[in-house]
């Protein structure tokens, strides 16, 4: 890469952190953050995954990286989670806000339990990861740029998807609200809102006829590759986007512009 790119792009001498990092893309983030030369932390709750894919990226990347127990759920584990990260290997300073779920239901038949899942885990997790995260940036004294996984379902709506798109619509939300009040120290928050990529959360209805017609219909005709998502996730956790924050992106090959 030539200087001019490096100067743009590296995350050498940074330490990142990707919650919800055990599959999908979250551990498609981890292994590009490393690939970029950042120190990963890798969170989630499926120790098993994700300390088997800390070393196999150290492998891959030579890089250094660590895996800690973390449920999004918990301001216990998620203020472990960071205290562990920043006595192994420093104070993250690009956080990948990225655990989510979905329970996707007719309108009329979204439980309490439902409802409470999602926007514990989806809204509230992504608000506790992220005050915790930028505490630490604070004293810190470096900024840092966090990076909210929201949706293009935070930007419009699809059936059976009450509690998820309004879970994502307040990230984004709360990415703006955050981004205006810790711009002063220098740390940015921005979303990125995938559109639709194969992986756990959706696997079962993509492959349904209902996916595959839902697909076929929408502007690009077939799902996203995980590694086109991350080039976006990249530039927003490096210098070259030292000017963008309370941004939400979409990567959804056009998807959530289409109006029919
Ligand atoms: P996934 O199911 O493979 O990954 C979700 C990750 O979140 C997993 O690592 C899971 O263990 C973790 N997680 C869930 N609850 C957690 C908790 N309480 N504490 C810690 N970790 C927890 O699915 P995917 O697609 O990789 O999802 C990642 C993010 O991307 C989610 O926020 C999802 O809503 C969002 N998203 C996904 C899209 C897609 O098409 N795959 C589209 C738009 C957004």
């Amino acid at each position: 890469m030539s200087d001019y790119l490096n100067g743009l792009f590296s995350l050498k001498g940074q330490v990142a952190l990707v919650a919800g990092a055990s599959s999908g893309i979250g551990a498609e983030f981890a292994r590009a953050l490393s690939k970029a030369g950042a120190d990963v932390v890798l969170g989630a709750r499926r120790k098993d995954r994700i300390e088997a894919l800390s070393v196999e990226i150290a492998n891959e990347t030579g890089g250094r990286t660590l895996a800690v127990e973390l449920d999004v759920t918990s301001r216990e584990s998620v203020e472990k989670a960071f205290e562990k990260a920043k006595e192994m290997l420093g104070v993250p300073t690009i956080v990948c806000n990225n655990a989510g779920i979905a329970k996707p239901n007719w309108a009329l038949e979204d439980t309490e339990e439902d409802w409470d899942a999602t926007m514990n885990t989806n809204l509230k997790g992504m608000w506790r990861v992220g005050q915790v995260a930028a505490k630490l940036m604070l004293e810190n004294g470096k900024g840092g740029s966090i990076i909210n996984t929201a949706s293009i379902l935070g930007l419009g709506v699809g059936p059976q998807q009450l509690t998820y798109a309004t879970s994502k619509a307040a990230v984004v939300q709360m990415t703006r609200a955050m981004a205006i009040e810790w711009q002063r120290w220098g740390i940015r928050v921005n979303a990125i809102c995938p559109g639709y990529f194969k992986t756990e959360i959706n696997d079962t209805f993509l492959d349904s006829e209902l996916g595959q017609r839902m697909l076929a219909q929408s502007p690009a005709k077939r799902a996203g590759q995980l590694q086109e998502l991350v080039p976006a996730m990249l530039m927003l956790a490096s210098p070259a986007s030292s000017f963008t924050t309370g941004v939400a992106l979409p990567v959804d090959g056009a998807h959530s512009v289409r109006l029919a």
